[in-house]
């Protein structure tokens, strides 16, 4: 039984050859499930994004599942990409080999497949079971003897990967890792290593070193370069690794203005203004961009009472409000308390509290590390500004979450206030906005 009439596929080279490696395998293998084999054997796929990973791991499951009585698994990063490669699964069998279907379980995304009527010695009875990282606590107790695949790894918790590889080893069985590279840490990067550097049990496959202009030209990729956060265009769509903990803007010397316009030649005029918590510790800083993206001033104090602050700030307000189209003020902790007291002294300016999550950070600076990269920003040569851009971190944590602040012992006021400024002049002027995230 062919699975590649089944679905229709027809395997472009880069995953054909992985589809010839698993045959060669199982034959030297001396079968799917021959016990004297040496070891599990693992085959990871690196890929920028697109170019036919999950179809690759649907039809190995497939050649598994319907050529071998097996039990096999794939694990994606969440349940809603598992209920898409269960329905994707489920279609094709029904398309193609409705009687094949011995039972389908849509809540706990489980598939039996069985050729019944077979001749005993040709018979089949396999299970493929759809498991995700979201569902981490369920993923106990299971046992692979065909296929175990992960759907875009570097999105899967290490956790997880550990939980689920050792269900591999009574049978020996294999293992197929596939995804989108992210940072040079995590099991998809360290397998990945390892293949490349002579584990005999890992294979890999890198098909970023494939032509892959059918899948995007390369007018596609200029206008991505141009267009995507640069670190998103380097790991997703060249398919490199990205430093860990790298530092987050690049480009900036190229951005520094050293004959800045003046705010008082301005025509208009976007803030964002960030809080600082009190006293001696950090900034308040009101950082200002005028209608050409260009920084013209940047105000910073750190020894104003909360009252002596807003008194401050109304000065500043009240000076340019003809000119002043949006204040950004962060909202978080203290930002609160100000800002309905700013407010109130400034009925005349439009002020929006934003709030800042790790998601609103996130896209915030995504924005500006384009504005950097395509020199679409000019910003002050100002040294406390340039150091805190400078030291500005990305962190991962364990579960592949992406979360931005200062390195240990730094401020971030100033390149907050920037990235608020920076993100005003895209909102929406012309009406009151009392909260927008
Ligand atoms: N061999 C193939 N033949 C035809 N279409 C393919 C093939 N491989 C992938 N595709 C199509 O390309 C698109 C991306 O494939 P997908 O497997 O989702 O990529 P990835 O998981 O790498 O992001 C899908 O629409 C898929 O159907
Ligand atoms: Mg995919």
């Amino acid at each position: 039984m062919s699975n590649k009439k089944l679905i229709g596929y027809k395997p472009l080279p880069y995953q054909k050859e992985v589809n010839d490696f698993f045959k060669e395998l199982i034959k030297k293998d001396g079968g799917v499930k021959n016990k004297k084999k040496n070891s599990s054997h693992t085959v990871v796929v690196l890929s920028p994004r697109q170019c036919g990973k999950t179809l690759l791991i649907i039809n190995q499951l497939l050649y598994y599942a319907l050529n071998y009585s097996t039990t096999n698994m794939v694990i994606s990063p969440t349940l809603s990409q598992s209920r898409r490669i269960y329905n994707e699964i489920l279609k094709a069998i029904q398309k193609a080999i409705p009687h094949f279907i011995e039972k389908a379980n849509e809540n706990n995304l489980e598939l039996w497949l069985s050729n019944r009527a077979a001749k005993p010695e040709d018979l089949i009875e396999s299970k493929i079971w759809f498991k995700s990282d979201e569902q981490r606590q369920a993923i106990r107790g299971y046992s692979v003897s065909g296929l175990l695949c992960f759907d875009e790894s570097s999105f899967i918790s290490d956790e997880t990967f550990d939980l689920a590889y050792p269900f591999c080893d009574w049978n020996k069985s294999s293992v197929l890792v596939c995804s989108t590279p992210r940072f040079k840490k995590g099991r998809f990067f360290e397998l990945f290593m390892s293949g490349q550097t002579g584990d005999e049990n890992i294979t890999t496959f890198n098909w970023a070193n494939y032509d892959l202009s059918t899948v995007r030209s390369s007018e596609k990729m200029e206008q991505l370069k141009a267009t995507v956060p640069p670190q998103i265009y380097k790991s997703e769509y060249l398919g490199q690794f990205l430093d860990a903990d790298s530092s987050v803007f690049n480009n900036i010397e190229a951005c520094i203005d050293n004959n800045p316009p003046s705010i008082e030649d301005a025509t208009a005029l976007y803030c964002g203004l960030d809080f600082g918590s009190g006293q001696n510790k950090d900034n308040t800083v009101l950082s200002v961009l005028n209608q050409d993206k260009k920084q013209v001033v940047i105000y910073a104090t750190n020894f104003l009472t909360p009252s002596q602050q807003i008194l401050w700030l109304t000065e500043i307000f009240q000076k340019y409000s003809n000119k002043i189209k949006v204040v950004n003020a962060e909202k978080n902790s203290i930002g609160a308390v100000y800002i309905s007291e700013l407010k109130t002294k400034n009925k005349n300016i439009k002020i929006r509290e934003v709030t800042t999550t790790q998601q609103s950070k996130r896209k915030w600076v995504e924005k500006l590390q384009l504005a950097f990269e395509n020199e679409d920003i000019g910003i002050l040569n100002d040294q406390d500004q340039l150091n805190e851009l400078a030291f500005f971190e990305q962190k991962i944590s364990k579960n592949g979450e992406v979360s931005y602040s200062a390195c240990y012992g730094m401020n971030d006021d100033r390149t907050m206030a920037l990235l608020l400024a920076y993100d005003a002049m895209s909102a929406p002027t012309g009406q009151y906005n009392i909260s927008f995230y």
